[in-house]
């Protein structure tokens, strides 16, 4: 939620903001503003609406000049989109921008209204801002290590002071900041994709540290103003990563990296045929160990949790449960020693998540961070962690990182079957080989992206549609109706195919689409049942099943075929492909801003 980033170096500023914003841009696009050091003077330039909309603003009223400056995307919180509220705010001398939530903001608010302050906006930031200006004594660090005391809540902070041209002061709690170096050029950034162009190499800014960007030096310091020596990190990803490389949006583009990211997650995890995660800390007697799993996330990284219950607890045979984690962390859960509690996070920033990580730590359960994002808070704070290796994800919704997801959970199935003696070697080699050949299958299933297109197109004027499946394709069905909702504002559900007739198939309609996933071969008849009440009802079925099946026209109206040769276990992998094509066409087809959809943000920090 919100984007923010900071320049200090010899190259136009309000360039490398714009630029730098654009890559932001997932974090949140209600808004956007930038505050640069013109001839020693702060100019700020801000605007409702997206990037452009500022760049646009820009060239009609006229873009600030200089060197140094600060800059903001925003996902709202506290207050309207408006040009307004767009940060950056101000105080008199002080000039901020924000990501993450101030808890007692209105509190702080009412002290200094009491002591003469008025305020423009509706925010939670600019009381930061008055905070930071009513406390400033000259000393830009003892300053804000003064107003950081009292804040509760969350922040990444850009600071620019009046009266110290071309330096840029940050500090962080909770939400993610890093300090990117380069030749004579130093940078801050929400994420570290927005500052591939210029550098690989950045310091990841820790709770409560402060960085001090200027023309000559870049330094961290403690909130006792003690200078710290930070490991300085590179990253492994490079621009093109965070660049849409000719595919029209960024989901297409991520969609068809998922053999690529599937190989390399898995890949270096596979010692001798079997699954191998020392390197992440997890060894089989630990496995071993374990009582009861709990799979805890938010959105599409639940849903790959809920594939990872069926596996698991068909191979290791160990209860797992799969919860919400805003649910989780408020309803006592019965977690303690001796239990697992998984995190699967993408960003790895995930409010929810991460305090349903710190939940399951204080309960003395043991913890495993599944995440993309390197560095995130929840992949430092887990006891055990696999990263994914998918690269950076920059459309809204997920698709890549699902994929990876739900393979890693694969792997981790296979190795605690084995450490739970619920498995032999053989086959565990068995299945570690399958999942292997589990690129190739991905990328045979997109070569038919045609036919989720046509599908798409039968999609885009229904009101309403149903997503139905058993077993490892209703785990499934629950993902493709979240992808083909949020994207394209069609309202759908999934449901489990056998629980329709208890009430849901009253919903069915002459014409109601229905997307109905079949390829479980324990389940394959069952759900062709459910399917044929839905048929009878007047839905217009869309089958997702096996290539070999010909469905007869009281089943389905049409057919996407997937790979005979896939094991049922692992269909999940080949399925879930046309169900994000279909959703990322019908998106496309109604004319939406698929890797923007409205009123989201990709990395959501509040709870
Ligand atoms: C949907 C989507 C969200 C995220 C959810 C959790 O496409 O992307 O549902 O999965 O917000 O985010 P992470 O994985 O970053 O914790």
């Amino acid at each position: 939620m919100c984007g923010i980033v900071g320049y200090v170096g010899f190259r136009d500023c309000t360039d490398v903001l714009m630029d730098a914003l654009s890559k932001l841009e997932y974090r949140g696009y209600d808004s956007a503003g930038i505050a640069v050091f013109e001839n020693d003077e702060i100019k700020v330039a801000k605007s409702k609406g997206r990037l452009a909309d500022l760049a646009e603003k820009m060239k009609k009223e006229g873009k600030p000049a200089g060197h140094s400056g600060i800059g903001h995307t925003r996902w709202a919180t506290h207050g309207e989109p408006s040009d307004i509220n767009s940060h950056p705010h101000s105080g008199e001398r002080v000039t901020i921008v924000h990501n993450g939530i101030i808890e007692n903001y209105k509190a702080l608010k009412e002290f200094l209204v009491k002591e003469g302050c008025c305020f423009k906006s509706d925010t939670d930031t600019e009381v930061v801002a008055q905070l930071l200006d009513y406390y400033y004594d000259g000393d830009p660090i003892a300053t804000i290590s003064c107003v950081t005391k009292e804040l509760e809540g969350s922040y990444a902070l850009g600071v620019i002071f009046a009266d110290f041209p071309d330096t840029v002061f940050a500090i962080r709690r909770e939400s993610p900041l890093i300090v990117g170096i380069g030749d004579k050029e130093s940078f801050i950034a929400s994420d570290v994709t927005a500052i591939l162009r210029y550098t690989k190499n950045y310091y990841l800014l820790e709770h409560d540290e402060i960085a001090v960007l200027s023309r000559y030096s870049t330094s961290i310091y403690d909130l006792h103003y003690h200078k710290l020596n930070k490991e300085l990190k590179t990253a492994d990803w490079d621009i093109s990563a965070a660049e849409k490389g000719g595919y029209e949006h960024f989901m297409l583009k991520e969609i068809f990296e998922q053999p690529e990211a599937v190989k390399t997650t898995i890949t270096p995890r596979i010692t001798d045929g079997l699954p191998d995660l020392r390197e992440c800390g997890i060894t089989m007697e630990k496995l071993a160990s374990f009582k009861n799993i709990f799979v805890v996330a938010c959105g599409t990284a639940m849903h790959a949790g809920v594939v990872g219950r069926y596996v698991i607890e068909k191979l290791a045979r160990i209860p797992v449960n799969v919860e919400i984690a805003s649910e989780f962390r408020y309803r006592e859960p019965i977690v303690s020693e001796g239990d697992l509690v998984i995190i699967i996070s993408q960003s790895g920033e995930t409010a929810d998540s991460l305090a349903a990580l710190r939940l399951a730590k204080s309960l003395g359960a043991e913890t495993l961070a599944i995440v993309n994002a390197k560095g995130s808070s929840i992949a430092r704070e887990a006891d055990m962690l696999i990263y994914t290796h998918a690269g950076p994800e920059i459309a809204v919704a997920s698709t890549k990182a699902y994929m990876v997801q739900i393979a890693v959970m694969y792997l981790f199935a296979f190795e605690l079957a084995l450490a739970k003696g619920m498995t032999d070697e053989a086959e565990c080699r068995r299945l570690t080989g399958l999942l292997l050949k589990t690129p190739d299958i991905i990328q045979d299933v997109l070569k038919n992206k045609k036919e989720t297109q046509y599908i798409a197109s039968g999609l885009i004027s229904a009101d309403s549609l149903l997503y139905i499946g058993r077993g490892l394709d209703y785990a499934l069905s629950m993902e493709g109706s979240l992808k083909l909702k949020e994207i394209s504002y069609i309202h759908s559900e999934s449901y489990a195919a056998g629980e329709l007739k208890h009430g849901t198939i009253s919903l069915i309609s002459d014409g109601t689409p229905v997307i109905a996933v079949a390829t479980q071969s324990n389940l394959f008849d069952k759900t062709i049942s459910n399917i044929k009440e839905v048929k009878a009802r007047g839905a217009k079925v869309i089958l997702v099943c096996r290539d070999s099946y010909v469905p007869d026209k009281d089943v389905a109206d049409y057919k996407f075929g997937l790979p005979d040769d896939i094991e049922d276990l692992l269909m999940p992998m080949a399925a879930v492909v046309p169900l994000q094509l279909i959703a990322y066409y019908t998106s496309v087809l109604r004319g939406n801003d698929v890797d923007k959809p409205r009123n989201l943000a990709k990395s959501v920090t509040v709870e």
